[in-house]
């Protein structure tokens, strides 16, 4: 599996949850890699979607511990473990790791390349990714042009596992 993500230059990516900022450029590419494919989540990341609803063109893969919480058009998953199991459903489709902090956390050690938007600036937050360039594990295989949407700097950097 794979995980995308848009980190601040202190790789901190939400709070309050809510994204830090919303980058249009980034949303399109965004949707261009995870379309047709399977994202897994947070409950609270789904819950930050607009009308806490999944994005379309998209399966979700919803983490949460509630063996009540209901949401429609997702399929619940209640722990690491069960994962696999539940992937196995969704055939060869891709399966991206879509935030937030907890769940990034938890499953970096699975995955193989990281599609990291970086934003050339600091934002307050109170929810972080790990460091890749501390993680002797972790490289940068490709890295995109700086570019520039009202005002905020960012580029896409492709980090792939040793
Ligand atoms: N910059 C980006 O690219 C990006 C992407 C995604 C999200 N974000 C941001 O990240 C923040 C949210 O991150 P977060 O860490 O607070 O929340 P989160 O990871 O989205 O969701 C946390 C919830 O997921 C469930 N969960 C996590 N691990 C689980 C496990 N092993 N088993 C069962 N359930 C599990 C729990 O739900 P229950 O409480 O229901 O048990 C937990 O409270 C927001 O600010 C959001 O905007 C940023």
């Amino acid at each position: 599996m794979n995980l995308i993500v848009a980190v601040d230059e202190q790789w901190g990516i939400g709070k309050e949850g809510e994204l830090l900022r919303r980058i249009s450029t980034d949303m399109k590419r965004f949707r261009g890699i995870t379309s047709g494919n399977v994202l897994i989540l947070g409950r609270k990341t789904l819950e930050s979607f607009p009308n806490k609803k999944p994005l379309p063109n998209r399966e979700h893969v919803v983490l949460t511990n509630n063996l009540e919480y209901k949401a429609e058009g997702v399929t619940l998953c209640h722990s690491i473990a069960e994962l696999p199991h539940v992937l196995e459903g969704f055939g060869d489709k891709e399966v991206f790791v879509a935030g937030g902090g907890s769940v990034y956390q938890q499953l970096l050690p699975f995955c193989e390349k990281a599609y990291i938007t970086k934003i050339h600036a600091t934002f307050p937050a109170d929810t972080y990714f790990p460091d890749l360039d501390q993680l002797p594990e972790w490289e940068i295989a490709e890295e995109g042009e700086e570019q520039e949407e009202n005002g905020v700097r960012f580029s896409f950097v492709l980090y792939r596992k040793k």
